[in-house]
């Protein structure tokens, strides 16, 4: 089924047409003249149009040229006497999908309808797979049965049925893409574009015309002019990736198009409507950042109508077993590999793992074991899995976020502990030698001791 305006100023004309297009299944929109019919436009979510080519105030062609400046992906189907055939063929020239000549069968016109909207789908579909590449359009599988993993599985299906925005919070590799693909196929506009953008990939200059498509002329190399992918994202869904990373100009614009829908091209100065479900992702501490003036509090309050925490990995090691045995079996069909299984000393290794790069660390881990194991057994040299301490007990993580400078005391702090640590231990306990070999007077090596509060016993 698909929304039509029919814009004609023939009573009985207009009553044909849209009792034969409602009669296919079609939802029909009807305007008397060009101007109710440009209004309407911009009011109703519309799939295709067929106007008249005579028509009071606009004529069919200013109908034509107003639409494709809104949106170039809607077909436009002219209807037109014999007279003015010349200016039909001049439309189809100026982008019109076709022409018709009155008078004509409606069964001709429902014909032309039906294609120009398989086009129009082919289209589209065409852009959203290119951008999309080789990546897999369907709902992949989630592996995991752990309380908390099935508490994330569960407000994403109930979520999912809505227009809600949703926000997915979590660590790296926790797999808040998934979850976002799992909100877009699990609603009712799965059949519809899932877009995904990553707001941290793209040059900021860029982003912008990215996100919401730019005018011929709009800067140097807008040869042509280009959707945005939220236009290509109408009736479906956007994943906005990063969101934390996305700069305050651009969070000003994007919160006016959450708050109404609506935006203009880059050097544009239509205003475009769209209908889309947006899905962002973080693994920022969006607080934090609103503390620190870099985001926006009220677009935070926007986009967290919904918010849904993707535990990390080592929070629900109970997931681990089933996840392994996923991605064996995945890699050993993609690699064309005999079938193969973990040793239980492997198993006991994958349970204890930190995983700081949570379910991707994990996936990598095992695409390489499959590379590197012949037989049928992963064994633990295969893992590749050091039993690194990446964390000592009374020692924070590093904090990874603040000023250059901040990260890098953090960081000389954190290792200047643990090696003043280690030399204690083996001078079993004497400052004197301790400083001897970490090559620093007496003195340095007390003040360090002080300021890192290393309990020296
Ligand atoms: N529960 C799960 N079941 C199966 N596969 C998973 C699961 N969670 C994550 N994955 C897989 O792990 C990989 C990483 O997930 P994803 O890309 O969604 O994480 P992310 O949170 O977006 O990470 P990043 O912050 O690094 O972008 C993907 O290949 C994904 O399919
Ligand atoms: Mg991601």
């Amino acid at each position: 089924m698909a929304s039509i305006l029919v814009i004609e100023d023939k009573e009985s004309m207009a009553k044909m047409l849209s009792q034969a297009l409602e009669a296919e299944g079609h939802r029909v929109v009807l305007a008397r003249d060009g101007r109710d019919g440009l209004n309407q436009f911009k009011e109703s979510k519309l799939d295709l149009v067929v106007s008249d080519l005579k028509l009071p105030h606009k004529s069919g062609l200013e109908v034509l040229e107003a639409i494709k400046e809104q949106n170039p992906m809607i077909p436009v189907i002219l209807m037109t006497a014999y007279g003015t055939i010349e200016t039909a063929v001049r439309a189809v020239k100026e982008g019109a999908y076709d022409f018709i000549t009155k008078p004509f069968d409606p069964d001709h016109l429902i014909h032309l309808i039906n294609k120009a909207l398989e086009k129009q789908r082919l289209v589209t579909e065409n852009i959203i797979l290119r951008e999309e590449f080789a990546k897999q359009l369907k709902l992949p599988k989630i592996i995991g049965k752990s309380p908390k993993i099935l508490e994330v599985v569960d407000k994403v299906q109930r979520v999912a049925a809505s227009h809600t925005t949703v926000l997915l919070l979590g660590e790296s590799g926790t797999g808040k893409e998934l979850f976002a693909r799992a909100v877009h196929y699990l609603s009712p506009r799965k059949e519809e574009a899932f877009v995904a953008i990553n707001c941290a990939a793209i040059p900021r200059d860029l982003l912008e015309s990215e996100l919401f498509g730019h005018e011929r002329g709009a800067f140097t190399g807008a040869v042509a002019r280009k959707m945005g992918k939220f236009e290509l994202a109408n009736k479906g869904t956007i994943f906005l990736d990063e969101i934390g990373d996305l700069d305050l100009a651009l969070q000003a614009k994007l919160l006016r198009v959450l708050e109404g829908e609506e935006f203009m091209r880059v050097g544009g100065t239509v205003k475009i409507m769209v209908d889309v479900r947006v899905v962002a992702a973080t693994n920022k501490d969006l607080q934090g950042s609103i503390k620190q003036k870099l985001f926006r509090e009220d677009l935070y309050y926007r986009l967290a109508v919904f918010p849904v925490t993707i535990p990390p990995l080592r929070e629900r090691v109970e997931d681990i077993p089933a996840l392994v045995e996923h991605f064996i079996a995945h890699y050993c069909e993609e690699l064309n590999r005999e079938a193969k299984s973990v040793t239980p000393a492997s198993m006991e290794l994958l349970l204890k793992h930190p995983w700081t790069g949570n379910v991707r660390e994990l996936q990598n881990c095992i695409e390489r074991a499959v590379i590197l194991t012949d037989g049928q057994v992963i064994s633990p040299e295969n893992l590749g899995l050091r039993a690194k301490e990446l964390t000592e007990p009374g020692l924070p993580d590093l904090p990874i976020e603040g000023s250059l400078q901040e990260v890098a005391n953090a960081a000389t702090r954190y290792a200047e502990t643990r090696l003043i640590r280690r030399v204690l231990k083996e001078a079993g306990g004497n400052k004197t030698k301790a400083a001897e070999i970490l090559k620093v007077s007496y003195k340095t090596l007390l003040t360090k001791i002080k300021d890192y509060e290393i309990e020296s016993s």
